[in-house]
């Protein structure tokens, strides 16, 4: 709901489809989803690395970073959870509108938040990435320490221990990233994006 009035649509007059061909390639967001540890962080930044290296326009948003200043003021509750993916939606619809290969990283734990963004975009702009990883492996990796403390006590709420995971229903590209490496996994979404005629 839009709560502002007397507010107009400006259009400008650069078309997205003019910076896409400026560019030289498509723009579109490569949604990462998956538990806390499951890798969508350490693939986004070799994904994006990789894309640049190949003269691809790119911007990365990832939770950690977004929450230190965008969204400061939001927590781990679900409606806070909700409002962090909405805000996020809406500046990647941006990002892309730009022109820029959007590579984003969040939990995103609930499927009708992915789809809110999903409608955003149009219908190939949206690239969900799953990274499928089982809990188990997710906490023995723990690289922040944080499922020890979930675990403790110390953090309540937190996703796979007492806060829920919505595996994807039909996710573009799903990545175990028990089995693929980094490189393995940058290279499988790299080859969808040619094979899609993205890039
Ligand atoms: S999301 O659920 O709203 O999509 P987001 O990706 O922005 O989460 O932030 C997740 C990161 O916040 C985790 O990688 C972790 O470092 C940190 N974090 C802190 N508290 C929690 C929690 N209760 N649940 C999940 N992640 C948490």
């Amino acid at each position: 709901m839009t709560t502002s009035k007397n507010i107009t649509w400006h259009a400008s007059e650069v078309t997205k489809e003019e910076r896409q061909q400026r560019k030289n390639h498509k723009s579109a967001v490569i949604w990462f989803t998956g538990l806390s540890g499951s890798g969508k962080s350490t693939i986004s930044v070799a994904l994006e690395k990789a894309l640049y290296n190949q003269q691809v326009h790119t911007y990365r948003l990832d939770g950690d970073n977004v929450r230190h200043g965008l969204n400061k003021n939001l927590g781990f509750s679900p409606d806070d959870r909700t409002e962090n993916i909405r805000r996020i939606g809406e500046v990647s619809k941006l990002m892309v509108d730009a022109g820029l290969v959007t590579v984003t990283a969040f939990i995103s734990p609930y499927q009708a938040d992915r789809e809110v963004v999903r409608e955003l975009l149009a219908e190939d702009e949206f690239i969900e990435v799953y990274t499928s990883c089982s809990l188990d492996e997710c906490e023995s990796r723990d690289p922040k320490g944080l499922y020890k403390k979930a675990r403790n006590g110390e953090i309540q709420g937190f996703t796979g221990i007492n806060a829920p995971y919505e595996e994807p229903q039909n996710p573009e590209i799903v990545i175990d990233t028990e089995q693929y490496s980094v490189e393995e996994a940058v290279a499988q979404i790299i080859d969808y994006l040619k094979t899609h005629q993205y890039i």
